[in-house]
């Protein structure tokens, strides 16, 4: 097992075990009052959790991620008795663990809570760095806090359950880590993508690894994203516009919110076009998404009205090679105008 520790702003810490045993669970919660939110899907496929907890089953669906569910999580709460020395333990992908850190952080003011996070995705990204929320109207994670969970235990042998679309999506997280802050982490996905598709564990443990290490010293700078943690947004503009009008996973939105990001890059001469190629044919190999069928017009509205807006012009974190990246302030106008080209020229290209 390996332990990467996130220090935050008020001394709390927060320790991300890497292939830890979920059974050694107990070893990280107090002995009694454990409440555990818990992804359906897990709660039938691994009983240990409902033979030991009490447990509040969510459906883990993007449409799901809403205040609605937080309002009944809260009454179940209620229901179970629980008080300010109750623990929660979240028990799912990034959905459940979005949902029960924010359910946990503001009933009654906050509980104490962790995480087993089960997915690819969530394990590599979404339960690390102490975002949690829902979303709003459709608008992608528009309500939240910022708390971190006080142990993630990330136990890659609960990947071997996950069907291979949800597995597929997590490798976007994992590219996008390594476009913003890794060329060498990049070179070596390019080389190793039969073995990774394999699910080779030892593969899987390094890449998670290096993705939380990565994500870690982004969050130990800049906590509450006031700068630095922007560059984890890459591929993120056009994917959160993407979502709420498509049916497809976070991670596929992302797989063409960076293809996006990619060709923008390239528009102002940050990237040349091999490094373009590249990315469009690492993606192509995981069977990940380049181009959306959403019409133009839509993605731009949403765009629009997400919260990252500032006053009339959006933040877009580009590349400036692999591994590198730039931040540039671009007018919405011209916004306008790049996912008009985006769409146009990508639709029937893949
Ligand atoms: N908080 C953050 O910093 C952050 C970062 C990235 C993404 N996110 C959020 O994460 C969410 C996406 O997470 P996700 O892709 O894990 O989605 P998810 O939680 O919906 O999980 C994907 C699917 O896989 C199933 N599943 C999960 N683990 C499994 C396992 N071990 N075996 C069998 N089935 C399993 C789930 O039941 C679900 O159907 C999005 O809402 C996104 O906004 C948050
Ligand atoms: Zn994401």
């Amino acid at each position: 097992m390996q332990i990467i520790e996130i220090k935050t702003t008020e001394g709390k810490q927060s320790e991300i075990l890497i292939g830890e045993d979920f059974r050694n669970i107990r070893n990280y919660l107090p002995v009694q009052n454990v409440i555990v939110i818990i992804d359906e899907n897990i709660f039938d496929l691994y009983p240990l959790f409902a033979e030991n907890f009490k447990c509040i089953k969510i459906h883990a669906d993007e449409k799901n991620k809403t205040l609605e569910t937080v309002e009944h999580i809260i009454l179940q709460l209620t229901e179970l008795q629980a008080d300010r020395s109750t623990f929660i333990a979240g028990v799912g992908g990034g959905i459940t663990c979005d949902i029960a850190g924010f359910a946990a952080s503001i009933y009654m003011r906050g509980l104490r809570f962790g995480f087993v996070s089960t997915s690819l995705l969530s394990q590599a990204d979404a339960s690390v760095g102490g975002k949690n929320g829902v979303n709003f109207y459709g608008l992608k994670n528009m309500i939240g806090t910022f708390n971190q969970p006080e142990f993630v235990i990330c136990d890659i042998n609960m990947l071997d359950t996950l069907p291979q679309k949800e597995f597929r999506g997590g490798l976007s997280e994992i590219i996008k880590i390594a476009l913003i802050k890794d060329a060498e982490m990049f070179d070596f996905i390019e080389d190793n993508t039969a073995t990774i598709l394999n699910r080779d564990k030892t593969i899987l443990q390094k890449l998670i690894t290096k993705s939380i290490q990565h994500k870690a010293d982004i969050v130990g700078c800049d906590e509450f994203e006031k700068g630095k943690r922007r560059i984890l947004n890459f591929g993120h503009t056009l994917a959160h516009a993407i979502e709420p009008n498509d049916d497809i996973s976070h991670g596929f939105a992302v797989s063409i919110g960076m293809m996006f990001a990619a060709k923008v890059s390239e528009h102002f001469g940050f990237i040349a076009n091999n490094i373009v190629e590249r990315i469009e044919r690492l993606l192509a190999q995981f069977d990940l998404p380049r181009c959306t069928n959403i019409d133009e017009k839509l993605l731009f509205n949403t765009i629009v009205a997400d919260k990252k807006k500032n006053n009339d012009a959006i933040n877009l974190v580009l590349l400036n090679g692999t591994g590198k990246t730039v931040e540039k302030n671009i007018k919405i106008n011209d916004i306008e105008k790049l996912i008009s080209i985006f769409c146009n020229t990508t639709k029937n290209s893949f």
